[in-house]
């Protein structure tokens, strides 16, 4: 893009534009004062002046602020999160829904990843995502409270609540979603799912039958008893929600996961919640970017497109983007690299500032 002059940027920084000119020459790269210098260069002699300089494009800005005419909004399927306590059976309960069997496949019978996975119940869809209930997963929770419409909180009716019962909880109120409690394992002797109702009362989840918010329901994974009417509760909570979306501009939403594939290169899931995205569409997604060369559904069957709330996986992308990175798809490809190459450059010089940071501290600790 065409940059600010050596003098603008001297003036904005209030600094001697010599002292500019001198930062550029040892960077290897002379201007006079009416150059105009390339963003890139704008952000290192800043950064070598010790100053945070953020360069906003015009697609970066636009980001957060999409703007729908309410004529355009269709109603779109809800998504919705598997939340709660580790083994209490976020998986299975999928699998019951599902029909599937991936509970039983897992290494060590524990969820490591975000799984998204689109289901029709009596014609209508719903999109489900499973997140891991290990201790050491708060970042995957965190992220799959952020990107839903419903959370479903697992709690076995044996076990009660529990930290990671807690952890969801606070994720879900966090980020503004309503809750519905499948109380698990019913078909447990020891089960008691009244008493599951007592504790969660406590962090704020009532049952609506004691005059709360919160729908529950009484279900067993593995004898698949309740199943039918959590997903009558799930889609009754969802038609008060109202949802809707755009479907017909360019697409945007965000990465749930990404990994390298080595036959396919990058490899992303992706939820989608504005737009339609479509096969030969270009995207920015952190700072990776492509077009997409092919689009997958969860049983591995190409699709040409995705439209509000379908999660696919892309192939295509440059390099891997991090989970929980919003995409947005481009219609130039020139902006979208710009785009992904100076987030990429900025995250370089974050990490160089964090390697100074970290030298000096360790030289202190050393005095
Ligand atoms: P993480 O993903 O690791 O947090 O676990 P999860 O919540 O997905 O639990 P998962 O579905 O893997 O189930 C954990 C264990 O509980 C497995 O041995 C299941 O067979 C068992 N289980 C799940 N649901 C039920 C149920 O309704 N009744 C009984 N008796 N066992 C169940
Ligand atoms: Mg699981």
């Amino acid at each position: 893009s065409q940059g600010v002059t050596v003098q603008e940027l001297a003036e904005a920084l209030d600094v001697s534009p010599n002292d500019i000119i001198k930062r550029l020459f040892l960077l290897g790269t002379p201007l006079t004062m009416t150059q105009s210098m390339s963003d890139d260069l704008v952000e290192l002699v800043a950064d070598d002046l010790g100053r945070q300089i953020k360069i906003v494009t015009p697609e970066e800005e636009n980001t957060f602020s999409f703007y729908d005419d309410p004529k355009d909004l269709k109603p779109r399927p809800p998504v919705v999160t598997v939340m709660g306590h580790v083994d209490h059976g976020k998986t299975s309960l999928l699998d019951a829904i599902r029909h599937t069997g991936v509970a039983t496949h897992e290494a060590g019978g524990i969820t490591q990843h975000i799984g998204a996975s689109q289901v029709m119940i009596n014609g209508r869809q719903i999109t489900f995502v499973d997140t891991p209930g290990h201790e050491a997963f708060t970042a995957m929770r965190a992220r799959g409270a952020k990107i839903t419409d419903v959370v479903v909180l697992v709690v076995a009716a044996d076990d009660g609540v529990m930290p990671q019962t807690v952890e969801a909880i606070n994720h879900s109120k966090a980020a503004g979603v309503p809750i519905v409690v499948a109380v698990n394992k019913c078909d447990k002797p020891d089960a008691n799912p009244d008493r599951v109702r007592q504790e969660l009362v406590e962090y704020g989840v009532i049952p609506e039958e004691w005059g709360g918010q919160n729908m529950f329901v009484n279900v067993s994974a593995r004898q698949k008893t309740g199943i039918d009417d959590l997903l009558e509760t799930i889609l009754l909570q969802a038609d008060v929600l109202e949802l809707k979306a755009n479907p017909d501009t360019f697409a945007s939403g965000y990465i749930i996961e990404a990994k390298l594939d080595r036959g396919r290169g990058p490899v992303a899931t992706v939820l989608v919640n504005r737009g339609t995205l479509h096969v030969g569409d270009t995207l920015v997604a952190g700072m990776s970017y492509g077009r997409v060369r092919a689009m997958l559904d969860q049983h591995g069957n190409n699709v040409k497109e995705a439209k509000p709330s379908d999660a696919v996986e892309i192939l295509g992308l440059n390099s891997v983007p991090a989970a929980g990175d919003e995409f947005r798809v481009f219609e130039d490809e020139r902006d979208a690299r710009d785009l992904a190459e100076q987030r990429s450059l900025k995250a370089r010089i974050e990490e160089q500032n964090k390697v100074k940071h970290v030298t000096l501290e360790t030289l202190f600790s050393e005095m």
